[in-house]
């Protein structure tokens, strides 16, 4: 595996002819895409390279004036290639029909949508379905949604969001798949395969998009859109692979995202866009802009006005315009003056178009748009088994000291406390737009589906005033504790407590950054008031990012980080927690001791000084007040069974570090009292490299089932593809050397052996 230099490589856009067919593209499509760019004027290919918002009712007089009226007259002239936010197979069929029925050229649309995690019924936000580890599950929790989506009109996702972030203060976060890239790219690549499917033409399977090319996720101080500015070694090795992999598995479309990146917007930026994505990695789909990144530019300080930042990004690679609404403003000037080459236009036109074939939007434009297929497959009883099966797979259990969980099913007195217990909206989380409010099964109603004990509920304090979906820090309670008391005397009766805390569901998300990472309002001390009550607690976690809990850590006996889970919720929690699922999840991001150590990892960086020298010597690589190590570490996750590892053996069969093959196998036995699964974590350490490479590096993993007393032998290859890594020309290459493998149930607790490339 080894690719050009990014400096070295020289555009072959090809794009007054089908392009090459080394890159394995359909030549039948391209024959098409000749003829047709052939009969369209400069306009009409600019059009395509523009995309606007849902803008009136479509089942409404049309508009007449304003920004709705010009929006419906580029539609009718062909100046509109995508739309974005119409949904429903009435509404679809609207726009579609005037762009097919009206336009000179028929040309369809592509229709976009945020589908994140679910489109009317809803999954596990991604971050929490990233904990499950489970591939297959993810996959299919891709496929429902994609199944739903097309069934209302879509054809298009803004996902799957691969960002690599660090930074838990960052609100998207819970759009991703955490801190790690070898996780990261294996979740991308789940989640293309579930929404595109076997078959794109499919009208069940919708166009992805990898998103935000590239940087997103490592915004300074985790405040959302904030500059970033990062290495080169970082940028190829861990921002990247997800976003390599996505491309290798397929995906039609990529989105570059709203930062700069070390200078220059992502948006405009040529050495992501033309040299490294569409040149290094032969991609041949479409690049769409976020959503007004081109006008950003100006802010950025980068374009001085509407017409430099179109010239700009077109000429970087930017394919398509995301309501910034200048490209179908500038293009035809700027190529007239010069500024953009023609063949560019062509190319991005070109790419746009591929997709729609790909999709079959010219044998069929209406193929999404069945009202009676709408109506069977959205909320279908089969997608609610589906997204119940992913929410209990996303589940880590924290804690669980003196086996607390799982509760008996009958003859105990418990208490549900928190006002996030009853809460049918949040457990949606964030990024669901098309999911109808209070539609989630809430902890209290899964809970109350066990008949064999005592359950008395009680809010104690809300967590917000209001539920909206502009939640911000000002609404959040932070003086209402008027239900207090209520709460306290359902504990002091109760044998157990369950207490449901955490963040509301719009509390993570765009543009929801925070700089503290508690349990928000007042419910810290909510946890601590019933604490001196009754201290068999059981706290039930939601929330989109990880938090900071030490306190509960030090005293709560049971701890399930139950994440934001989507529509079945309070079902998957209540299986979980009576034991008839047996939690597997397991953590994809490091949860922080307090937020001064954010940014943290497991991947890190060995530094000069790793370790104190000598008792009371201040200069090592530490703080003076507090622990270098997380709260609970990447890949922590706990089961109500135990396992034991045992007999870590590595063979190295092959030791030339041109062609190494090192075979890792461990013993894993169920020494507990249930069946249960593990996610056995392989990570290696490459111990002295011409680039530093972190102190752990996950390299591979396997979810093993087990009944009591089993034992199994779980076994790893270790190969080029592996033990390498990107040097600064994003080349990849393995060194001869001494390795460290690592393996265990979390990215802390594990067995360790070493060998050697020669
Ligand atoms: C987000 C994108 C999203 C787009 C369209 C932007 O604000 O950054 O991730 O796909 O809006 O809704």
């Amino acid at each position: 595996m080894s690719c050009t230099s990014s400096s070295e490589k020289t555009l072959d856009l090809n794009t007054e002819a089908s392009p090459n067919t080394s890159l394995g593209l359909d030549q039948a499509i391209e024959s098409k895409l000749d003829s047709l760019l052939g009969i369209m004027t400069l306009e009409e290919k600019i059009g395509q390279m523009n995309q606007y918002n849902g803008f009136w009712d479509l089942t409404g007089p049309q508009p007449k004036e304003g920004a709705a009226a010009k929006k419906y007259e580029h539609l009718r002239k062909g100046w509109v290639g995508s739309m974005l936010n119409v949904r429903g197979v009435k509404d679809v069929r609207a726009v579609q029909k005037i762009a097919v029925e009206e336009s000179r050229l028929g040309i369809p649309l592509i229709i976009g949508f945020d589908v994140i995690h679910g489109y009317k019924t809803m999954s596990p936000i991604p971050l929490a379905e990233s904990a499950s580890w489970d591939m297959e599950a993810i996959k299919k929790s891709a496929e429902v949604a994609a199944l739903e989506a097309s069934a209302a009109g879509i054809n298009w996702t803004f996902a799957p969001m691969i960002d690599i972030s660090r930074d838990a203060r960052w609100g998207r976060v819970m759009e991703g798949g955490g801190e790690d890239p070898f996780l990261g790219a294996k979740i991308g690549v789940a989640r293309v395969q579930g929404f595109q499917g076997e078959e794109l033409s499919a009208n069940y399977t919708i166009a992805a998009c990898a998103k935000h090319f590239a940087g997103y996720g490592f915004s300074e101080s985790g405040r959302d859109y904030n500059t970033v500015d990062i290495g080169t070694s970082t940028l190829n090795n861990i921002v990247f692979p997800p976003f390599r992999a996505a491309n290798d598995a397929g995906v039609k479309t990529f989105m570059n995202s709203f930062n700069e990146l070390n200078g220059i917007p992502a948006t405009g930026n040529k050495m992501l866009q033309r040299d490294v994505l569409k040149g290094d990695w032969n991609f041949t789909g479409f690049i769409v802009s976020d959503w007004g990144s081109i006008t950003e530019m100006i802010a950025h300080g980068y374009a001085k006005d509407g017409k430099k930042a179109a010239e700009l990004a077109a000429n970087a690679g930017s394919d398509m315009d995301m309501e910034s609404y200048l490209y179908v403003e500038h293009l035809a000037d700027l190529v007239k003056e010069g500024k953009v080459e023609e063949k560019l236009i062509n190319d991005a036109a070109r790419r746009i178009l591929r997709v729609k074939y790909e999709l079959g939007l010219f044998d069929d434009p209406y193929k999404y748009c069945d009202e009676k297929r709408e109506k069977e497959v959205l909320g279908s009883s089969e997608n609610n088994d589906a997204v119940l099966d992913i929410a209990k797979k996303s589940i880590v259990l924290l804690k669980n000291e003196n086996q607390l969980l799982p509760l008996k099913k009958e003859g105990q007195k418990i208490a549900l406390i928190g006002a996030l217990a009853s809460d049918k909206n949040s457990p949606l989380g964030s990024w669901r737009i098309a999911a109808d409010d209070d539609t989630a099964i809430s902890v209290l109603e899964g809970m109350q589906q066990y008949k064999g004990n005592s359950l008395k509920y009680a809010k104690g304090a809300d967590v917000s005033i209001g539920n909206t979906a502009f939640v911000t820090e000002t609404k959040i309670n932070t003086t209402d504790k008027g239900e207090l008391g209520e709460a306290i005397k359902a504990a002091k009766d109760a044998d157990v407590v369950v207490m449901v805390l955490g963040e509301i569901g719009f509390q993570s998300g765009e543009g929801r950054s925070r700089t503290e990472l508690d349990l928000p309002g007042v419910q810290q001390e909510l946890l601590e008031a019933i604490y001196k009550v009754n201290t068999n607690i059981v706290l039930v976690l939601n929330n989109g990012r990880p938090l900071a809990i030490p306190w509960a850590d030090e005293h709560i006996p049971a701890i399930v980080e139950a994440w934001h889970l989507g529509t079945q919720s309070g079902n998957a929690i209540a299986q979980v927690l009576y034991g008839d699922y047996n939690p597997s999840g397991k953590l994809p991001m490091s949860f922080p001791r307090n937020v001064g150590q954010v940014p943290i990892y497991y991947n890190y960086k060995n530094t000069g000084r790793p370790t104190e020298p000598a008792p009371d010597i201040v200069f090592w690589s530490h703080y003076s007040d507090q622990k270098n190590s997380p709260l609970y570490a990447f890949g922590h996750g706990l089961s109500y069974t135990t396992f034991e590892y045992s007999n870590l053996k590595v063979t190295t069969e092959n030791q030339s570090y041109n062609n190494p093959k090192v075979l890792v196998s461990i013993e894993l036995a169920n020494t507990g009292d249930y069946e249960g699964k593990e996610v056995v974590q392989l990570y290696i350490r490459d111990l002295f490299a011409s680039i530093t490479r972190p102190v752990k590096e996950l390299k591979g993993f396997e979810m093993i089932s087990l009944k009591p007393g089993e034992t199994k032998t779980v076994n790893f290859e270790l190969d080029k593809e592996t033990l390498g890594f990107y040097d600064n020309k994003n080349t990849w290459i393995i060194e001869p050397g001494e390795f460290e493998v690592f393996v265990g149930g979390s990215s802390d607790k594990t067995m360790k052996s070493t060998f050697e490339l020669k």
